[in-house]
């Protein structure tokens, strides 16, 4: 028996001014995405920005349904959206933004455990990291220079054979 430890490394910032301008713009970006979440049932509004090696910047926000478990994520309304519009684009960074529609918060909120899984495929498609910085709605901004830092043990097209 061996122990493997397994370890990720985040940055943290104190807030969006302190961010290269590019990504701050990208933060600002997924901040406009936010403000038209549809979020009926939860009031927890989330905005997602990504930026492509194409120079797209695509947004996305979370959509609610009344029958909850057909709505999606913010994270997964973007990506699939720039998969959909440019299969052959490169994700290079990530922006997400997320907190209740009445109060703020410093406390940076990292994509779901399914949202996760689907960032995974298309840094797996593009065999080339996706920077994500990830806040709530003011202050701290944390980043990831992969998603597999932030999801270590993917499942993955190569267990599939
Ligand atoms: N949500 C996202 O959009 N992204 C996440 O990573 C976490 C959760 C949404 C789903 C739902 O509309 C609301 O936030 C509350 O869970």
């Amino acid at each position: 028996m061996k122990e493997v430890k397994i370890e990720s490394i985040l940055l943290v910032y104190d807030g969006i001014e302190e961010l290269p301008d590019e990504v701050k713009s990208l933060m600002e970006a997924a901040q406009k995405a936010r403000k038209n979440a549809y979020a009926p049932y939860s009031n927890f509004l989330v905005g997602a920005a990504l930026m492509l090696d194409n120079g797209e910047i695509i947004t996305g926000n979370n959509q609610e349904n009344a029958s909850y478990p057909s709505g999606l994520c913010a994270e997964r309304t973007a990506i699939y959206y720039a998969g959909a519009q440019f299969p052959d684009a490169k994700i290079l960074k990530m922006a997400l933004t997320a907190g209740p529609a009445d109060s703020q918060t410093n406390t940076p909120v990292p994509p779901c455990g399914a949202c996760r899984q689907a960032i995974a495929e298309y840094e797996v498609k593009q065999e080339q990291p996706i920077e994500i910085y990830f806040m709530g709605t003011v202050g701290k901004v944390a980043k990831s220079g992969s998603l597999s830092d932030l999801l270590p043990l993917i499942f993955d097209r190569s267990l599939l054979k």
